[in-house]
This record gives C-alpha cells, sequence and structure tokens, in this order.
C-alpha cells in the first residue's frame, strides 16, 4: 500500500526569468487520493503540465512507477516521437492526440492520464468519439485488418465500444454519447474528460480543478466518482482543486504550494491548522479559506 507510484524530486520550471517552480519534490503513494493545494498562481497547473509532458521541466527529476515499469519522464520527453506505422487508424489517433496533447500523449503510454483546467476536448467529435480515439493505444488494429474486416478487428471495436460505454455510466452521460462534446454543458464536459483520461487506462490520473464550476450536488457526485476510482479501480489519484470543503474531505496526502515552493505536506488536519498554509491563503484571498 506505501508503494510510491510518483516520484519528483528538485523540480524547476522557469518561463524567461520566470522561477514557476522551484525544488519542487513530493511522493504519492499507490491507491490514495493526494491533492495539491495553493493560492493562484503558487505553481499547481504547472507541476501537472511537468508530470504529463506537457511541458518539459527546465530541471529536477520526475518518475513514474507503474506496472512493474519505471518511467523517467523528462527523460522520455528528450526522445522525439516516431510513429512506426503511418497508415494505421492508430498511427493516424497518435497524431490527433500528439497534436492535441503534445508529450503528454506520450507519458500517458507510461500510466499517467490527466484532465485540464481549461477543458480540452475534441468538440466537433460526439461524446462517444472521444472516449474510442481516446482509447486507440490500447486497440492494437492495422489498416489491413480493417479492410479485411478480421475477427480480431472487431474484437477490437467492440472491447473499446464496451469500454466508453462503462465509462460513460460511471459519469453519468450515456445519455448524451452522440451528442457534440462541445455542445455539453460546462460539468459535463468536465465528466467528458474523466472519462476520456480512463479510457486511456491510466494507473495515475490527474485531474486539474474538477470541480470548478459546479454546484454543491455535482461537487459531492464528482467526490464520490474520485473515491470511487480509488476504492474499486485501484487508481491514484492527484488533484489540484480550490474547493477546500472537498480537498479536507477525500484526501488522504495534501501539499501545499506557495510561489512555486513546498511550503507544507501532511493529512488534512495538519494542513487545515498550519499557519503557514493559512497565511498564505490570506495572503491571496481571504475567502479562499475555508
Ligand atoms: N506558459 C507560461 N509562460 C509563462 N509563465 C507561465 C506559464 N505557465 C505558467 N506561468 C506562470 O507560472 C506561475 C504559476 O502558474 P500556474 O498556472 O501553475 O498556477 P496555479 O497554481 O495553477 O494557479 P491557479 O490556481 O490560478 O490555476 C504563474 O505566475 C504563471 O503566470
Ligand atoms: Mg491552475
Amino acid at each position: 500500500m506505501s508503494e510510491v507510484v510518483l516520484s519528483v524530486e528538485k523540480l524547476m520550471m522557469h518561463f524567461g526569468g520566470i522561477k514557476a517552480l522551484n525544488d519542487v519534490s513530493l511522493q504519492v503513494k499507490r491507491n490514495s487520493i493526494f491533492a495539491l493545494i495553493g493560492p493562484n498562481g503558487a505553481g499547481k497547473t504547472t507541476v501537472f503540465n511537468c508530470l504529463t509532458g506537457f511541458y518539459k521541466a527546465s530541471g529536477g527529476k520526475i518518475e513514474v512507477n507503474v506496472r512493474g515499469e519505471q518511467t523517467n519522464v523528462i527523460k522520455l520527453l528528450g526522445e522525439s516521437f516516431k510513429p512506426t506505422d503511418f497508415v494505421s487508424p492508430k498511427s493516424f489517433a497518435s497524431r490527433l492526440y500528439y497534436k492535441m496533447f503534445g508529450g503528454t500523449h506520450l507519458v500517458n503510454r507510461a500510466g499517467l492520464a490527466r484532465t485540464f483546467q481549461n477543458i480540452r476536448l475534441f468538440k466537433e467529435m460526439s461524446v462517444l468519439e472521444n472516449l474510442l480515439v481516446a482509447q486507440h493505444m490500447w486497440v492494437n488494429r492495422s489498416l489491413l485488418a480493417g479492410i479485411l474486416n478480421t475477427k480480431g478487428y472487431r474484437k477490437a471495436e467492440s472491447d473499446a465500444l464496451d469500454h466508453a460505454f462503462y465509462w460513460l455510466e460511471v459519469v453519468d452521460l450515456v445519455d448524451c454519447a452522440n451528442r457534440l462534446a462541445g455542445e455539453l454543458s460546462y460539468g459535463q464536459q468536465r465528466r467528458l474528460e474523466i472519462a476520456r483520461a480512463m479510457c486511456t487506462r491510466p494507473q495515475i490520473i490527474c485531474l486539474d480543478e474538477p470541480a470548478a464550476g459546479l454546484n454543491p450536488q455535482e461537487t459531492e457526485a464528482l467526490s464520490a466518482m474520485i473515491r470511487l476510482l480509488r476504492d474499486e479501480h485501484d487508481l491514484t489519484v492527484v488533484l489540484i482543486e480550490h474547493d477546500m470543503g472537498m480537498v479536507m474531505s477525500i484526501s488522504d496526502h495534501i501539499v501545499v504550494l506557495d510561489h512555486g515552493i513546498v511550503i507544507a505536506e501532511g493529512g488534512p488536519d495538519d494542513i487545515r491548522n498550519d499557519p503557514k498554509v493559512i497565511a498564505a491563503y490570506l495572503g491571496a484571498d481571504e475567502e479562499e479559506v475555508v
């Protein structure tokens, strides 16, 4: 239970002269809910962008340790993208993903998926298509198998559909399967992003402000879903969230960032009463402290 699945050591991220992250270290335990909190501009999304390969970190080490394999994320991003097969549907989907998500697509293969603070869906595709394209790296089909419509090809297609509908059910979007993703309400789009991330079959899912814009009932349902991911799907959840009620009720471990530096870490009770944390939030926005 205490195995570390994600290890970050002395992570640095510079934007020109700005040090957005300065020696950030954290360890995420397998099958836990880990929260990264801090005032606006603290560097939370930048940590996610580095972890998931959206940015290449300026320094430090990020190691993903799942399915018995260790992946050095920063090294992985240094290797160039080489699609092996130029004509298969799998390769096409890979390119589409690369265009939309950059290196995130590569880190995804190592077992880490994410959602975005500013939702990124294929808005012109249907809800179902968003979930099918997310499975391209698991559905190992060649163009030839497609043309010949082999048994293996049909099985892969039907498995992908089953998987998509399984997650549509979990996020309560079955009725919207054929609607365009861009037509969904904000809350539905957030849920679809989670389903899409799950369709890549990750071991770790990073959620960037999943409760933003949700009403209290939706937030409650989201908390239940996050617990379900941990408890029934053996997942590790890394969560960025400003809703402190939610963070304190579901997190196993919390790390607090301020100005790109880790200022505190511990369980919800430690964090709630930590004077450094209270001061950081008060300095930023009094209403954020609950
Ligand atoms: N691509 C970029 N170019 C330049 N500066 C950036 C870039 N991305 C982030 N920053 C800067 O890094 C700092 C941290 O930003 P980040 O988005 O990580 O904060 P955050 O903690 O996620 O905040 P919020 O709670 O508002 O989402 C900010 O000062 C931001 O302006
Ligand atoms: Mg952010």
